[in-house]
């Protein structure tokens, strides 16, 4: 009886130390919580902390100017939508709000150039820009403009300017905003706003009529909308890996663009992952835009909500770059021999610019035997060098770089030509 009681106490002994345990145990889980909750840095300081790491010394003397620009308000332009009703936007911004169109400037500025469609740059338009061989206006003669290249393109080269594409900007250090574009009479969208940098990789693309285009990573849709406008593409292959951001840019083209337009034959959207395309099709398009995935500078620095830069995206920001070079790579077996590729990222970054763009050629040349001819873009800078600030010194492609004085960008943009 006494070893049964005895035996009993010890039960109860261990069942006590048990609950103790147990307790301790949670309050260690909720240490552990406390510790994991401490203050922590917010995206946007990791942001700027890493490009001032990176970017002071890729960019020198220039990262001060730079970052400030990223830090402030960014400048917007106004795609006008060609489907509208376009000559009363165009009226009312040149008469109300003094904006100009910085695509029909470039294009008034060269004197050899014709349209590759029936419709003509419009007389009426305001005093032709400085011509190709002007010298650079004065405010660019800074460190950016050390190691000058020529002024004036070669003229030798295609001209990317697009005879469709209206885009209104509003002059240097002119910080007016333009207002929400309302609905037309044919109930479309008058215009739609973006990053003026954004359009130069479309008009570099150079689409001339009849081509077939894909746009590899297309969501929301700003560049595919630009495209369309161009009335150029055949056939547009608009694909995303999200299928929200593909809504979003179905959304957009429902505002802007015809239904009769916005056929299958004409148009298609698929979401499949970019770097699978060459199992669907090769050497198939004319022109193909691969406008990566990559850290969004200026998001980066402004916005807490899905910012790269948070601590829980480290792998993938880490692995951005083979990720881009992987779809580059992609866009390039896509394109036919003798088509084009552009590639562009909204990033500083040289890891995510210049040397993906070398990888990919270094891997399509070595492991595809396909050939690639490196486009000199400096007609582009010259064109547009009036409503841009472009970087000197990329070893290959063009930067548009932020600047208090025409605070578009940043926007990197390489161009291919596969010959074979
Ligand atoms: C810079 S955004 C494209 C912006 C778009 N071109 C525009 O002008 O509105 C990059 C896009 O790449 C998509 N993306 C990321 N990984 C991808 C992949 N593996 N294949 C295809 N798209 C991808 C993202 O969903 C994102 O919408």
């Amino acid at each position: 009886m006494a070893a049964l009681s005895r035996s009993s106490c010890r039960l109860e002994f261990l069942i006590g130390k048990l609950r103790e345990w147990q307790r301790l145990e949670r309050r260690n889980i909720y240490k552990k919580k406390w510790a994991s909750s401490l203050p922590r840095v917010p995206s946007t300081q990791l942001a700027l902390k890493s490009m001032d790491m990176n970017y002071s010394l890729q960019f020198g003397d220039l990262w001060p100017s730079i970052r400030l620009a990223l830090l402030c308000e960014q400048k917007y332009a106004a795609l006008l939508n060609g489907f509208g009703d376009m000559e009363k936007v165009i009226q009312e911004f040149e008469e109300r709000a003094q904006a100009r169109d910085f695509v029909y400037e470039a294009r008034s500025q060269w004197p050899e150039w014709t349209p590759h469609t029936d419709s003509q740059p419009r007389a009426d338009q305001d005093s032709p820009a400085p011509g190709p061989s002007d010298p650079e206006p004065s405010e660019f003669s800074d460190d950016c403009t050390a190691e000058q290249s020529p002024s004036t393109p070669d003229m030798k080269q295609p001209i990317p300017i697009s005879p469709n594409l209206k885009c209104f900007t509003f002059p240097r250090g002119d910080t007016t905003r333009f207002k929400p574009a309302r609905p037309d009479g044919l109930r479309l969208l008058e215009y739609y706003l973006m990053d003026a940098a954004s359009l130069l990789p479309v008009l570099t693309l150079d689409v001339r009529p009849g081509h077939t285009v894909l746009d590899l990573c297309a969501a929301p849709g700003g560049k595919s909308l630009a495209l369309l406008q161009t009335e150029c593409c055949r056939h547009l292959a608009i694909n995303d890996i999200s299928i929200s951001r593909l809504n979003r840019l179905r959304k957009i083209l429902h505002s802007y663009i015809p239904k009769n337009l916005r056929t299958e034959d004409r148009l298609r959207i698929t979401s499949f992952d970019g770097r699978h395309w060459r199992e669907i099709e090769r050497n198939t398009f004319d022109r193909v835009l691969v406008d990566v995935p990559c850290t969004t500078d200026r998001h980066s620095v402004l916005e807490e909500d899905n910012n790269i830069f948070s601590r829980l995206r480290l792998k993938e920001r880490q692995k951005l770059p083979l990720l881009q070079t992987q779809l580059l790579l992609s866009g390039i077996l896509a394109t036919k021999p003798g088509g084009s590729i552009v590639y562009s990222t909204c990033s500083l970054s040289q890891l995510q610019n210049e040397y993906v763009v070398e990888r990919a050629v270094e891997v399509a040349e070595t492991e595809h035997n396909v050939e690639l001819h490196l486009v000199d873009l400096s007609a582009v800078r010259t064109l547009y060098r009036n409503t841009f600030h472009f970087y000197r010194h990329c070893r290959v492609g063009e930067l548009v770089l932020p600047h208090l004085t025409a605070n578009y960008g940043p926007m990197y943009f390489c161009k291919l030509e596969r010959i074979h």
